[in-house]
């Protein structure tokens, strides 16, 4: 049963790259946080009267305190973006909702998602919506209400509104993954506000093009753009509708190479985003439509249009082996950009730390030292006083001596003459 499967937890999904990361990341920043805490007690039993430490070394330990909780927050919050992109109707919000399992987002003929949506997973068991920048929560039955291009509440097209779902529901939310829905990048003239705003911190992007035509130039442009921002994209082109070529079975073949080798040409040679053999692993043919209803089927979800075109279980094999590509990728990437930072800091902190208590060691090393070398001269004075008296002393029985003999010899004179 589909329902269970998706609950279970998935260990060997390549996302796990990036939770296990994470965990073990956290983990360190948990053992710096005692590190700091347990510097800072011992910074105050060694201050005030002690008179080691000064106020100003405690304070400059102290304040690592708030810079390693702070990291800690971020690292809560890190999670693994994926944005998609491509023309009005080519399928971006259905590729979503396949992805997750569930139609979530709106999706439909004609222009439909009119700002960006961001699905990511809710902590409590409850989906909502909230619009960026504010703190209201708003009923999820409104996803279509707030998205939709027809409906009533008209948002900018570069607004972006969180749509949180339960991460109970679904493997990709719950390994932290983050998925942005645009509107079609040929109905609007902000490209560079959109990918300013959205698509600097995304892990992977994933083009959605239209099999039944071909790569489009304004499709083109818009990675031309976000290539000139961000160094090495990480991109994945879907070929989407194909099953339509279901209905021109003569032609698939040829249709396929055609598609494959212009998208090849295009993430390859033109963006140069990757080798000719790694953009293979790249691109896909795939059906959202097809994938979304199997999956739907499988959750026992009431769908209509049950019949299917030839060749859906290959195309749902190509979804599925995308989605385990793609997984590898954000996960790999992800790591890589977001944690290797948090590393670095950590051990900058964690340096620091030990350089201030090496300070305070080492005034207290001078102190002692100082103490000792007092003594040592107070020591060497003491000695020489010492030694004069002993001088002294000895000087003094010799002229004691002399005396008490000069003063019997006299007496003995004295009496030898009586
Ligand atoms: P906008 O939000 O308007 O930019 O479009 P979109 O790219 O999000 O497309 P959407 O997912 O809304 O799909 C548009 C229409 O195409 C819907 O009616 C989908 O059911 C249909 N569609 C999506 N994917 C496929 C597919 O693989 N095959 C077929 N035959 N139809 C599809
Ligand atoms: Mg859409």
């Amino acid at each position: 049963n589909g329902a269970v499967r998706v609950n279970m937890p998935n260990v060997d999904s390549p996302l796990q790259i990036f939770v296990r990361a994470k965990k073990k990341i956290n983990d360190i920043f948990v053992e710096i946080d005692d590190y700091v805490k347990d510097a800072v007690t011992f910074m105050h039993a060694i201050s005030g009267d002690k008179g080691i430490a000064t106020p100003q070394d405690v304070a400059n330990v102290e304040a690592y305190i708030s810079k390693v909780q702070a990291i800690r927050e971020v690292l809560k919050r890190d999670h693994m973006k994926v944005a998609f992109f491509g023309r009005t109707s080519n399928g971006k919000s259905t590729v979503i909702n396949a992805m997750l399992h569930d139609k979530i987002l709106p999706s439909g003929i004609g222009h439909t998602t009119n700002c960006f949506l961001q699905v990511e997973g809710s902590d409590t068991d409850e989906a909502f919506l909230r619009t960026d920048g504010s703190e209201e929560k708003l009923n999820v039955q409104s996803v279509s209400q707030l998205g939709h291009a027809l409906c009533a509440s008209r948002l900018q097209e570069c607004s972006l509104v969180h749509v949180y779902w339960p991460r109970e529901l679904c493997a990709l939310l719950r390994d932290d993954v983050v998925l942005v829905d645009s509107p079609g990048v040929d109905v609007t003239p902000n490209l560079d506000t959109w990918i300013d705003q959205y698509c600097l911190d995304a892990d992977v992007f994933v083009l959605v093009a239209n099999a039944e035509s071909t790569l489009m130039v304004t499709e083109k442009n818009f990675f031309h753009k976000v290539s000139t921002k961000i160094s090495q994209p990480n991109i994945f082109i879907l070929n989407n509708r194909w099953d339509a070529s279901a209905s021109e079975p003569e032609y698939l073949e040829q249709v396929r190479t055609q598609h494959a080798n212009r998208c090849v040409d295009f993430l390859a040679s033109e963006l140069r985003v990757c080798t000719p053999k790694e953009a293979e692993d790249r691109i896909f043919f795939i059906s959202a439509k097809e994938a979304l209803l199997t999956r739907m089927r499988e959750r026992e979800k009431p769908v209509s249009s049950p019949i299917m075109a030839e060749g859906h279980q290959v195309r749902y094999f190509e979804f599925v082996d995308f989605e385990r590509k793609f997984e590898e990728c954000i996960s790999k990437s992800a790591v890589r950009t977001k944690f290797a930072q948090h590393s670095r800091r950590g051990k900058n902190i964690a340096g620091d730390v030990m350089a201030a208590l090496e300070l305070v060691y080492n005034n207290a090393t001078e102190q002692k030292t100082a103490k000792v070398e007092k003594q040592r001269i107070l020591h060497e004075q003491l000695s020489a006083v010492e030694e004069q008296l002993t001088t002294i002393t000895r000087q003094m029985k010799d002229k004691i001596n002399r005396m008490v003999e000069s003063v019997e010899h006299k007496v003995s004179l004295t009496l030898s003459q009586e």
